[in-house]
């Protein structure tokens, strides 16, 4: 007889319902005649990027876009995308990286001379052609070259017969926020896109928009569109005024393991730093910043959801468990499900990420290995 596997403690449940809501959401936006780009790096902010590329494929995705090299791959050889479509890597690669976009057939961002004659010789070498999309930085100051240096580059990539330049892209550095400044780096990128399709008559693949610009500058959409939070069911920032009908697609849920009735006076977790100022229960939930809850949220006035009712988590967040303060009416019992953020209940990775100081972007991408998956 196999060895029974142990039930669970704590779960993120990924519901890829809710993923193809938020999608068809944003085509509605973006409208017909835009790519989507489905930015999944960092194993899809958290949510298993086989399981989210798998489902976006299947909904009419064919491009992917993955952090680096190392994420393209695995995306690629991972098995996860049945049909020909194409991984962009944001990354700008390490000279020792070039060949592996070749021998998978990975798409690189460009960002210098030095790898655009490095991956020309490489690529002469194995007699096969590198897909680029050469970047440009209108003011992110992350990756890429200014406007002019950048049409420099272009031009000399159209002189190396191995590479085939694809795109051209930009990346907005505050997009929920000033809109002046995103609308300048905008008409910076265009200027350029506009002076080289005029002069060679050729067409890019042209793309800048994240979530941010797809919510607040549809004349950011140009040919395609690279959504990763909006995806996720999350906006941006609370500021963005135009809003879609998105739903969560990660909900955290751990198990009641040990529940107590203590005094008034009773101190709860490391630090002693809260009290119980009255007789009350506590329940102590299997799951702690090792999972992903972040301690940071100490004391913050989070609450967790147990059978349709909200309880204050309370006293220092451990690794592995919290606690929670039922007060003296609640009927939980060990094994009950305790949802610490998601689409039920009032907290969210919004919510959390507010009162802990964060976005719900690291909240989403900090979620552990040891929380497993669950697809619904
Ligand atoms: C190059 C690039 N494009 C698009 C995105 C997606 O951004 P967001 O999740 O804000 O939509 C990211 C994520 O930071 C990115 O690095």
């Amino acid at each position: 007889m196999p060895a029974p596997t142990p039930e669970p403690m704590a779960e993120a449940i990924v519901s890829l319902q809710h993923l193809q809501h938020n999608l068809s959401e944003i085509q509605k936006r973006t409208g017909e005649g835009v790519r989507i780009m489905g930015v999944v790096k960092a194993n899809a902010y958290g949510h298993d990027v086989h399981k989210v590329s798998e489902t976006l494929e299947q909904n009419g995705v064919s491009d992917f876009g993955v952090a680096n090299i190392q994420e393209a791959i695995d995306l690629q050889t991972g098995g996860a995308l049945k049909k020909a479509s194409s991984i962009l890597a944001f990354a700008s690669p390490l000279p020792s990286q070039i060949p592996l976009y070749l021998q998978h057939g990975i798409e690189m961002t460009l960002c210098n001379r030095e790898t655009l004659l490095a991956a020309e010789s490489i690529a002469a070498a194995t007699g096969k052609k590198l897909t680029v999309h050469i970047k440009v930085d209108t003011g992110m100051g992350r990756l890429g070259l200014p406007p002019a240096a950048a049409m420099e580059l272009l031009r000399a990539s159209e002189q190396c017969r191995r590479i085939e330049v694809k795109g051209m892209y930009t990346h907005f550095a505050d997009s929920s926020g000033d809109m002046e400044f995103t609308r300048r780096q905008l008409s910076d990128f265009l200027s350029l896109t506009t002076e080289y399709e005029h002069a060679s008559g050729k067409r890019l693949l042209k793309h800048a928009a994240n979530s941010g610009a797809i919510l607040s500058l549809p004349e950011a959409n140009l040919d395609m569109v690279r959504p990763g939070i909006t995806l996720y069911g999350y906006h941006p920032a609370k500021e963005t005024d135009t809003r879609l009908n998105l739903k969560p697609v990660m909900q955290v849920e751990a198990k009641v393991v040990f529940l107590k009735t203590v005094p008034a006076g009773t101190t709860i977790s490391y630090g002693r730093t809260w009290t119980a100022p009255a007789i009350t229960t506590i329940a102590t939930v299997a799951a702690g910043y090792a999972d992903g809850y972040p301690r940071s949220l100490s004391g913050k006035g989070a609450t967790v959801t147990a059978n349709g009712q909200s309880y204050p988590q309370v006293g220092t967040i451990t690794m592995d468990q919290i606690m929670v303060n039922l007060g003296t009416r609640s009927t939980a019992k060990v094994g009950d499900r305790v949802i610490l953020f998601g689409w039920e209940g009032p907290s969210t990775a919004e919510t959390i990420a507010d009162l802990s100081g964060t976005i719900s972007y690291e909240i989403l991408c900090a979620v552990s290995r040891r929380a497993g998956r669950v697809f619904r």
